[in-house]
């Protein structure tokens, strides 16, 4: 069946930072594309602003990525003054919509819900899609109440749960080079992987976003959404076809078998950052940044293990972990290797277990291999096949932007993904709560908690 592409894009909460930040710039990849065309744009706040003051905001955004298509996205787009939680205002923005319309909700989660409650009393648009951000509710059970509500709405392939990880293309490379190579595949199981680590360690600090922040932490931030996902392109299956049914089917697979190592959720760690230095920088505890509740408790660093309950992984533990206000950003996937079933007599070394690193950012591959050695020959020593890949021309948002405006779900996280990730970290959010797992602390621009197994590299 051919795809139906969208004609107008309204941005819910075009003012805000989400806006500014990602979506607009990320769209300005995408117009300057090879995949770019026009399409009309309208950016809705509660604030006051002219057409001229917003395209004078979106001009700014796609400044780094001139084009023509973007020059005419610029001229035709228009701002609407709107509360996105009335469905009256909402009922007027989408009434003078043309063709195909993608509402976007870069809204803060609890306005979202109220919009989705406005949208359902008033007639909706054929075929329009619902893009909604991260966090997708605040655990499970607000996670499937969300579900519900949408599904009242427009059928799942009209819902777009947007995570840009997805649209990441070192995140996406993870499936050519699984189902693309011979070399790589045969290798990802328990029959020869130990262990599997994957680390998205970031040097930012709070960025002035308590706000957001202070409520979520690192788990939830990152590893609930973000890093669950790149599980699940890692650990899953070979699908069939990369089409959305069959590529989505088999992340929900995969994240069906996935649980905590311990049932309980102690098999995990915290930290919260205190004073240091990242480069030039001096940051303050994470307790004194501004708009920080101590008294939330919220951990700046997480790390967990699971286990992927298949054939295929069974007794392969899986560590994520991610935390902000590091020393040094490390965003990659280490795949462990077990040692050879036999080595043979009288060779010596090698001193550690062979491992895979593929790098998100920025994309490369190491491949370590052991080689006799340069001085006596059956003293084995390690090489590294190295490589780096090149940048996609989108940004992570512009190839989700581009998936959305062809109406094509597959990067779209789907409904019983988006709650089996609220399901697997739930027993470990209860544990923190119960205080059951110690809050250790680290020094801004440190690599963490020394004790902890993927703070060495
Ligand atoms: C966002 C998180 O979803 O992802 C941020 O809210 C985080 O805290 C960001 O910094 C990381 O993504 P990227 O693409 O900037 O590496």
């Amino acid at each position: 069946m051919p795809r139906q592409t969208i004609d107008t894009l309204i941005i819910l909460g075009a003012g805000g930072d989400l806006t500014h930040r990602l979506l607009l710039p990320g769209l300005g990849s995408l117009l300057a594309s090879s995949r770019g065309r026009a399409l009309r744009l309208v950016g809705v706040d509660r604030d006051a602003r002219t057409d001229a003051q917003w395209r004078s905001i979106v001009r700014k955004a796609l400044a780094g990525t001139p084009s023509r298509v973007g020059d005419e996205v610029i001229a035709t787009t228009t701002y609407a003054r709107a509360d996105a939680t009335s469905a009256e205002d909402l009922a007027r923005v989408l009434g003078e919509a043309t063709g195909r319309v993608a509402l976007y909700f870069a809204l803060p989660p609890a306005v979202a819900v109220r919009t989705v409650d406005a949208l359902a009393t008033i007639t909706l648009p054929k075929g329009i899609v619902l893009a909604l951000e991260k966090p997708f509710g605040t655990d499970g059970p607000s996670a499937a109440a969300l579900n519900r509500r949408l599904q009242t709405l427009v059928p799942e392939e009209q819902v777009f749960r947007v995570d840009h990880f997805l649209g990441k293309s070192t995140v996406l490379n993870l499936l050519g080079l699984r189902f693309a190579n011979r070399v790589f595949e045969p290798l990802f199981s328990s029959e020869n992987v130990e262990r599997v680590e994957i680390v998205w360690d970031e040097d930012l600090a709070l960025e002035g976003r308590a706000g957001y922040y202070d409520r979520a932490g690192a788990l939830v931030d990152m590893i609930q959404s973000h890093l669950l996902l790149v599980l699940a392109l890692a650990a899953m299956e070979p699908p069939s076809s990369v089409g959305s049914e069959d590529l989505r089917g088999a992340m929900a697979q995969v994240l069906r078998a996935t649980r905590p190592w311990k049932k309980d959720g102690t098999a995990s760690r915290r930290a919260r950052y205190g004073a240091g230095r990242i480069g030039r920088r001096d940051v303050p505890s994470y307790v004194k940044e501004e708009g920080v509740d101590p008294k939330l408790g919220t951990e700046t660093l997480a790390e967990l293990d699971l286990a992927v309950d298949t054939w295929r992984w069974a007794g392969v533990p899986f560590t994520l972990r991610s935390g902000k206000a590091l020393g040094r950003r490390r965003q990659e996937l280490v795949v462990t290797l077990k040692p050879v079933p036999h080595l043979p007599h009288g060779f010596t070394g090698p001193s550690h277990p062979a491992r895979i690193r593929i790098g998100f950012s920025p994309a490369t591959l190491d491949f370590d291999v052991v080689t006799n050695g340069h001085g006596d020959p059956f003293d084995l020593e390690w090489d590294r096949l190295s490589a780096e890949f090149r940048a996609s021309e989108l940004t992570a948002y512009g190839e989700v932007l581009a998936e959305l405006m062809e109406g094509d779900p597959t990067l779209s996280v789907r409904g019983d993904v988006a709650e089996e990730c609220w399901r697997i970290i739930a027993p470990v959010l209860a544990a923190w709560r119960k205080d059951r797992v110690p809050m250790e602390t680290y020094p801004a621009g440190s690599t963490g908690p020394a004790k902890w197994a993927t703070s060495r590299d």
